[in-house]
């Protein structure tokens, strides 16, 4: 295989994505889309994600130290398009119409349909110059009850619920076909 050098990037290394739901001030949900997030060992499973600049979302976390992650899925990627290109300073974001519920552990927002919900502690913060990795605790998993079923394959399941994969500005489908650039799921929602 031959290779070429090029510039620092992540292309063609597919990210699984999430919403992180926070409440602003006033104990208003905002939701923002994210991919850099992974995991980290510390005697047990833990979280670790990378906010960039400034943002409701960083904002919201700083102070509460707390926040849920969503895991995105085909049915839900018209939303998370959405409100990962806007901004939750818009007071207009979030009146699309989400279901949203409560964590069991945390006082947190979670998507009621979203099949995989973290509440997620934040036990540090590293600063950079513009930017802030949180290291987690995952305080609890909710599930939908359908990934439990014995009878059904992990690949049945994943095909079910269908998470969404993004690299290269672009959204992939869990069969890899592409469902479009970075702010085109969007189009279809009716605002
Ligand atoms: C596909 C996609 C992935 C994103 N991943 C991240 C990320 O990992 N870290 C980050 O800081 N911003 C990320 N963003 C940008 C945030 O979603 C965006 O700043 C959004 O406005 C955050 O919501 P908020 O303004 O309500 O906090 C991503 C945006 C898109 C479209």
């Amino acid at each position: 295989m031959s290779k070429i050098s090029t510039k620092p990037n992540n292309d063609f290394c597919p990210q699984t994505l999430f919403l992180y739901g926070t409440y602003d001030e006033d104990g208003k949900p905002d939701f923002g889309l994210f991919c850099w997030f992974s995991y980290v060992w510390d005697g047990e499973l833990g979280v670790m994600c990378c906010i960039g600049g400034n943002k409701l979302t960083r904002t919201n976390i700083e102070r509460d130290k707390v926040f849920s992650a969503n895991l995105v899925t085909e049915e839900l990627l018209p939303f998370a398009d959405y409100l990962g290109n806007v901004k939750g300073e818009d007071p207009e974001k979030m009146k699309i119409g989400l279901d949203i519920g409560k964590g069991e552990v945390l006082n947190v927002p979670i998507l009621n349909n979203s099949p995989v919900n973290f509440e997620l502690e934040v036990k540090e913060f590293v600063q950079l110059h513009d930017g802030e990795v949180m290291i987690c605790k995952i305080r609890n998993v909710l599930q939908d009850e359908a990934l439990f079923a014995k009878d059904v394959s992990t690949e049945e399941k994943l095909a079910k619920i269908a998470p969404v994969k993004t690299t290269k500005v672009e959204y992939f489908g869990y069969d890899g076909k592409s469902r479009g650039a970075w702010g085109e799921p969007m189009k279809a929602l009716k605002k």
